[in-house]
């Protein structure tokens, strides 16, 4: 039976460890500010962009929300971004994605200056983690690496695969995991052998964006299997790339869906932006 990695449980520890951090700064006179672009009403992104200004009201982070309409010209947002990279008080700048299809996502993103890119999903922010220098790192990915540090899962030395390889999730995990001395395999649609190559894993992270693709096949006896994948079933039910109750009895620790990894995304991004305050504020941008 294996361990649960309680996402919920630890995300709240972080929350309150950076609201510690923000109100630290606050008393020196610096005030936490987050800004957020939200381009027309996906309904998702509604839900997403409420839970950060939620995140931000509890944690005493400032939140500024622009909410353009859905037919914003490409240039007029990427004047707004301009100005929010201008404005000193504005520690961190987010571009819910996904934007609409006449706005160039890639154009939008690296036009937000790197050193206020909490998404870290700038090119130079890549290229930072890539190098082992200083940036900001994706917060889906320094969830999962605070997550098993904080279950006393350790990294060194273990066989990790990756199941996934998007820019947002699978690289960067993967680059966090070597950084944290992990021997690190990345593998996505086209592997062969997945089953195989899955089942080397003592640390195995499923980003395969297939609900419960990822059965007891896929899982040596003792893994720590960290599921990154959220679906709705047919009964509207959350349900993650790894078939939980399959799984459950081979691996050593498991993340559930929801309660996993989930609520670690909002906690990682809130750090970041403390982070970006700090460097501001000590005047050490990247
Ligand atoms: N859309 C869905 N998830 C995310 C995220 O983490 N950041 C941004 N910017 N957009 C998203």
């Amino acid at each position: 039976m294996a361990q649960i990695i309680d996402g919920k449980a630890i995300a709240a520890r972080i929350r309150e460890e950076v609201k510690a951090g923000v109100e630290e700064l606050r008393r020196q006179g610096k005030t936490v500010t987050l800004a957020v672009i939200q381009v027309g009403e996906d309904p998702a992104s509604c839900v997403y962009v409420r839970n950060k200004e939620k995140a931000c009201r509890e944690l005493s982070i400032h939140s500024l929300i622009y909410r353009p309409s859905e037919s914003i010209p490409e240039g007029e947002l990427l004047a707004l971004v301009e100005e929010l990279n201008g404005r000193t008080d504005v520690d961190g700048i987010l571009v819910q994605l996904p934007l609409p299809a006449h706005i160039s996502e890639k154009k939008v993103l690296m036009a937000i200056d790197p050193s206020k890119d909490v998404d870290g999903f700038h090119p130079y922010n890549a290229g930072a983690l890539a190098c082992g220098e200083p940036g900001f790192v994706p917060c889906t990915p320094a969830g999962i690496i605070q997550l098993l540090k904080r279950s006393g899962i350790s990294i060194s030395g273990k066989e990790c695969v990756v199941i996934g390889r998007s820019n947002i999730v699978g690289k960067p995990v993967a680059q966090l995991l070597l950084r944290e001395n992990g021997t690190v395999t990345i593998a996505h649609s086209k592997t062969e052998n997945l089953k195989e190559v899955a089942s080397r894993a003592e640390i195995l992270v499923a980003a395969t964006g297939k609900a419960e693709m990822i059965t007891r096949e896929y899982v040596r006896p003792g893994a720590a299997v960290i599921d990154v994948g959220i679906h709705r079933d047919e009964h509207n039910r959350l349900r993650g790339d790894v078939n939980f109750a399959d799984v459950f009895d081979v691996a050593g620790a498991i993340t559930p869906v929801p309660g996993g990894v989930g609520p670690m995304t909002i906690a990682m991004l809130m750090q970041n932006c403390l982070e970006g305050a700090r460097r501001s504020f000590s005047e050490k941008p990247l």
